[in-house]
């Protein structure tokens, strides 16, 4: 897939993102200000992050099942670790903005489809111990590193669920007793998938839910795919930062999406 598309796309966005200047939504306001824009560091962020390297220098090669979209970057059925972790794995950045949003959000179930080595998986628990953390990963070789990842950073609010997510999810949620208050969509980036996920987990969200979809913009499927997100009934206020779009079900609110730019640093106001 060319990579052109994904880069005029991004043109696009920088033209149509602003920042805190006119966001007259108090909510959207503070949650760019205290999530998106905040640059705080917290203590979990270094052991993670030295873990991310290790991972970066691992040279174990994997057996890859793949039952997603798979990668852009052509990578075939074996890859070393070192490779999965530098194209897989969400950058520190947006990991972080991700703490932030659990650790601001305070959800009691995370769910997150597509665990890879475990290191976005390791940001979410580690913002909020309360939280139960369920995990979604369809390659055995590569949840066994996650497994690696998680014990040796010594997370236990954490179930890591292998198999096919179309499996694993309607079961797993079946199963769920409390309601659905953070999920991350980011794996099997195609249409029809994304959407079937969404109304699979959309019976147990609440108007406090947030739900993140990695990677709207990846692909034309994928930004069809955000379109239908936003369009959808349910689903009251979005907003798109390119890499990942949040979206949200409050039922007092307008519907209403906005584009915002994820400044590198301060409140970009
Ligand atoms: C982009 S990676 C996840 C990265 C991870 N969230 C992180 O930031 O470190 C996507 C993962 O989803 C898994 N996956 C994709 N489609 C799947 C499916 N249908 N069932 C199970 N796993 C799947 C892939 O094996 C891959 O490890």
């Amino acid at each position: 897939m060319s990579l052109l598309p994904q880069a005029l796309r991004y043109i696009r966005y920088r033209f149509r993102s602003g920042n805190a200047h006119g966001l007259h939504s108090p909510f959207v306001f503070s949650l760019y200000l205290d999530v998106v824009c905040h640059t705080g560091e917290y203590g979990a962020f270094e052991a993670i992050e030295s873990r991310r390297a290790a991972l970066l220098a691992d040279e174990r090669r994997l057996r890859i099942t793949d039952y997603g979209a798979g990668s852009q970057t052509g990578a075939g059925r074996e890859r070393p670790v070192r490779d999965i972790a530098r194209h897989a794995a969400k950058p520190p950045r947006l990991a972080q903005l991700l703490f932030r949003l659990v650790n601001y959000r305070q959800p009691r179930t995370v769910l997150e489809l597509g665990t890879s080595l475990g290191l976005t998986t390791a940001y979410l628990a580690a913002a909020s111990s309360k939280a139960r953390v369920l995990t979604f990963e369809g390659c055995p070789e590569t949840a066994a590193v996650a497994r690696e990842t998680l014990a040796q950073l010594g997370l236990q609010n954490v179930e890591l669920i292998e198999g096919n997510f179309d499996e694993t999810l309607p079961a797993t949620l079946a199963q769920l007793q409390q309601p659905l208050d953070f999920a991350f969509f980011d794996g099997n980036h195609r249409y029809e998938p994304t959407l079937r996920y969404l109304e699979q987990c959309l019976p147990y969200a609440t108007e406090e839910s947030v739900f993140v979809f990695d990677d709207i913009h990846w692909s034309g499927e994928m930004d069809r795919a955000w379109e239908a997100i936003k369009a959808h009934p349910a689903v009251t206020v979005t907003v798109d930062l390119f890499f990942i779009g949040l979206v949200f079900f409050r039922k007092n609110a307008p519907k209403q999406h906005f584009t915002l730019r994820i400044e590198e640093r301060g409140l970009g106001v």
